[in-house]
């Protein structure tokens, strides 16, 4: 497995000069990184983790997963931000976005707490009816207000349909090793507990328990991931801007940055990739947006959205550059020859979907290329549990190198408190009384 970075289609953007140029910006950031001197170096156990994971906490895991696939038919994932996307990415990719539809022998997934609509949370109740259920409530700080509501829910549901007792042997709790509120419950009850390791913060704690457990529950093949992460970590061990394309990734992004491009889209030509994408704009736009800085990320799927979206990147504002994730896709479905030839497709009748794809993505990409729109292509060989390990390594490390070469800290999230300070005032949370005030006063006076 690699991912292969192809510029054939940047277009006139970046001179070979400006690229070389950039070589001691990176080495900064990467020896920042692998030295542990950068800000935020406490959280850096994703670094390593691909390799140095708790083996005993990994087959606890595995044992947890079996149980669950051997006990539910739903298994509600609650959780919120970094706490649930990589494993719904993972699941989406690696099985499929209808993964709850498919033909298995795993219990549907479904994820919960990561907003506060209540017909969601309602549709899900009603879902649950009839049905067994297990849960895995993940958070860090234990503390966040979206799961804490859901988990509050379900947990009297399965108090209501199992008693004290089963409702404990059908919850998974994911957290801090020894603080938090949700920890504390965990202890009171005697939940099962998983830990989310103290230098890995959300965004990056995919490969811990907060990713893995739901994934190993949905059938998916845990190890390969590990290996695959394993496998990106050993590829990018030293930074060599010639050979090392995860450092090219961010060198170039950071290029195109510093000429002036505000956005970047994630594009991918398959839908399996959709929370993928979701996953990696939070790690993104988490970890750079910050001191005013930082590329604003987006996601698009082709060929779908270039009936939507096409326009405005072919010809709207030119403050956008794509980076297209093309991977080949492991069906051949073959057009069939019509003698009609009613819709006039015979002129690709006998040729693969996957060729047609392969043909909409190289013309779009010099169709942008040449509406000026730089197009970074990340190439790999498709969808697997081990390309996700790597995938989501590859991203990890270029978020970090980013992040150091723009001069901030990539694993900190201070803007997010604003709008939960906001929230817990005007819900009238102790402690907020001042704050509840004078926004009560803003809004009055509006
Ligand atoms: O990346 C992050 O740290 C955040 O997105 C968190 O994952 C998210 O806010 C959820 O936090 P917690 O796991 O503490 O509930």
């Amino acid at each position: 497995m690699s991912i292969k970075l192809n510029n054939t289609f940047m277009g006139e953007s970046i001179t070979k000069e400006a690229f070389e140029s950039m070589a001691p910006v990176l080495s900064g950031a990467y020896e920042k990184l692998m030295k542990g001197t950068g800000k935020g170096s406490d959280y850096l156990g994703w670094l390593t983790l691909p390799d140095t994971y708790d083996r005993d906490e990994f087959a606890e895991i595995k044992k947890a997963a079996q149980y669950i696939q051997n006990h539910c038919d739903i298994f509600i994932v609650i959780g919120i931000g970094g706490s649930y996307l990589g494993a719904r990415a993972a699941i989406e990719f690696i099985k499929s976005p209808n993964y709850n539809q498919l033909k298995k022998n795993t219990p549907d997934i479904y994820f919960s707490g990561n907003d506060l609509s209540s017909s969601s949370l309602q549709e899900l109740l009603s879902l649950c009816e009839g049905k067994d259920v297990c849960v895995n409530v993940i958070s860090k700080s234990g503390t966040t207000t979206e799961p804490a509501i859901s988990f509050r829910i379900f947990r009297n549901l399965l108090e209501s349909k199992y008693g004290e007792e089963g409702a404990k042997e059908r919850i998974f709790v994911t957290t801090d090793k020894a603080k938090g509120k949700l920890k504390e419950l965990a202890d009171q009850k005697g939940y099962k507990t998983f830990v989310v390791p103290d230098d890995i913060g959300g965004r990056y704690s995919v490969l811990s328990a907060v990713g893995l457990l739901p994934i190993a529950a949905a059938g998916i093949d845990i190890d390969a991931i590990m290996a695959g992460a394993s496998e990106a970590r050993k590829q990018y061990a030293s930074c060599d801007l010639r050979q090392n394309d995860c450092c090219r990734y961010a060198v170039l992004r950071n290029l195109l940055y510093r000429q002036g491009k505000e956005i970047e889209i994630l594009v991918s030509y398959d839908s399996a990739a959709q929370k993928l994408s979701e996953w990696w704009k939070q790690l993104f736009g988490e970890s750079e947006g910050k001191e005013g800085k930082g590329l604003f990320p987006v996601s698009v799927t082709f060929s779908t959205d270039l009936h939507s979206l096409g326009q405005m990147i072919q010809q709207g504002k030119r403050n956008l550059f794509e980076t297209v994730l093309f991977f080949k896709d492991k069906q051949e479905i073959v057009i069939p020859f019509d003698e009609q030839d009613p819709d006039g497709l015979n002129f690709i009748a006998g040729q693969t979907m996957d060729y047609v794809n392969e043909k909409a993505f190289t013309a779009t990409a010099m169709a942008h290329a040449d509406g000026g729109v730089p197009n970074i292509i990340l190439e790999f060989d498709g969808r697997s549990a081990h390309s996700f390990g790597f995938i989501v390594y590859f991203f990890e490390l270029a978020c970090a190198l980013s992040a150091y070469m723009l001069e901030v800290n990539p694993f900190d999230q201070p803007g997010v408190e604003a709008y939960k300070d906001n929230m817990y005032a005007l819900l009238g949370k102790p402690g907020y009384e001042d704050k509840k005030q004078a926004l009560e006063a803003r809004m009055q006076n509006r």
